[in-house]
């Protein structure tokens, strides 16, 4: 089955075509980053906007590069939550629109089971469940315990701010631009990962959670120079380094992930980790995973990096199953929010 992919939830516009949920013939990712980077994070109308400009384009270029036409596509599937309303819309209307013109059935996709199943994609060997899942990204930190394609249990999540976002935020604190966490870990490489003393947010010895977003307030308090009153100002004080802060910042953010990772694989006994979202492209935290994981002897499948950050092809991987679950009866799309992870008891710290 040729499943056709649509990706608009934030600032990538992406169509991919995979076939059978497993091959990618093609992944086109259109970024709007250069469009938001003035801002400092994603203007949604804009953001809005730029899918109707490049949607219609990127399908042209997947189709180009898979070398197939419109008509041998079996299914389409689209990004229906969560994400950026309006831009999701964007991609909505586009795939209805293209749905009814070919006259395929159209499937709505949850957005991070998606990046659920992105560490599997373009891979010969297929999931062994069960394993401990972290989705970490721009709008998410998520631990699941996940038993099978449609069975992923919530053991934590963040509080308050996702782990992509207080790279974004502390990159905007240092002036380095979006998306942060590339520009932090660029900035890092010249710095020195100890040389500020970061508390690591780890919210109690057993505790499944993350908290990101008092790290931005300790960055501020510890980095930057104070008026008479205490209030911070706006630059870094004498002799403290962009990279240097960079550095330690980017540390306590792995610390904490690859933490509450091993943590998740002890209470759950689990011996296999599977990792996705935006921000597990970070170098640091990939190499501290394998070294976590060889620790523990435990499998490690990480997504690669294209299939990291947004992308349609994950989505249309999951469109496939989705739509093979329901036997290809076509459900109405539903694009409100809403939760739909049951959540351990015991998990609760
Ligand atoms: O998964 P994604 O593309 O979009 C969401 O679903 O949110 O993740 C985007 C996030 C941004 O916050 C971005 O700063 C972060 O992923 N990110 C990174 C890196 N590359 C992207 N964070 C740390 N290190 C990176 N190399
Ligand atoms: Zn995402």
């Amino acid at each position: 089955m040729l499943v056709l992919g649509i990706e608009t939830s934030c600032d990538e516009t992406s169509i991919a075509l995979v076939r059978d949920g497993v091959e990618v013939l093609a992944n086109v990712v259109r970024t709007q980053v250069a469009r938001h980077a003035r801002f400092g994070g994603v203007v949604p109308e804009i953001a809005a906007r730029e899918h109707v400009v490049h949607l219609l384009p990127a399908l042209r270029a997947a189709l180009n590069s898979a070398s197939v036409e419109l008509t041998s596509v079996d299914l389409i599937a689209v990004t229906e939550r969560p994400g950026l309303q309006a831009a999701l819309l964007s991609g909505i209307a586009g795939a209805e629109a293209l749905a009814i013109a070919a006259e395929r059935p159209l499937v709505g996709v949850n957005h991070i089971e998606a990046h659920l199943g992105a560490p599997f994609l373009a891979r010969s060997s297929l999931p062994q469940y069960p394993f401990v899942s972290l989705v970490v990204s721009g709008g998410h930190t998520h631990l699941f315990r996940s038993s099978g394609v449609f069975q992923h249990e919530l053991l934590g999540a963040t509080l308050d701010d996702a782990a992509g976002e207080a790279f974004d935020k502390v990159a905007k604190l240092l002036g380095l631009g979006y998306p942060g966490g590339p520009a932090i870990q660029a900035a890092a490489l010249a710095g020195s990962p100890n040389s500020i003393a970061l508390k690591r947010p780890l919210l109690g010895p057993r505790s499944l959670d993350f908290s990101f977003s008092g790290l931005k307030t300790a960055v501020l308090y510890t980095c930057f120079g104070q008026d008479p009153t205490g209030r911070p100002l706006p630059s870094l004080k004498a002799g403290t380094a962009v990279a240097d802060v960079a550095a330690s910042f980017q540390a306590c953010v792995v610390d904490v992930l690859v933490e509450k990772a091993r943590r998740a694989l002890h209470r759950t006994g689990l011996r296999r980790l599977a990792v996705g979202g935006g921000v597990a492209c970070n170098r640091p935290l990939r190499d501290a995973l394998l070294v976590m994981a060889a620790e523990e002897g435990i499998d490690l499948w990480h997504a690669p990096p294209a299939y990291c950050s947004d992308n349609a092809a994950m989505i249309a991987a999951r469109g496939f199953e989705v739509h093979r679950k329901r036997g290809g009866r076509v459900v109405p799309l539903s694009p409100a929010p809403r939760a739909v992870w049951p959540r351990l008891a015991w998990a609760e710290s």
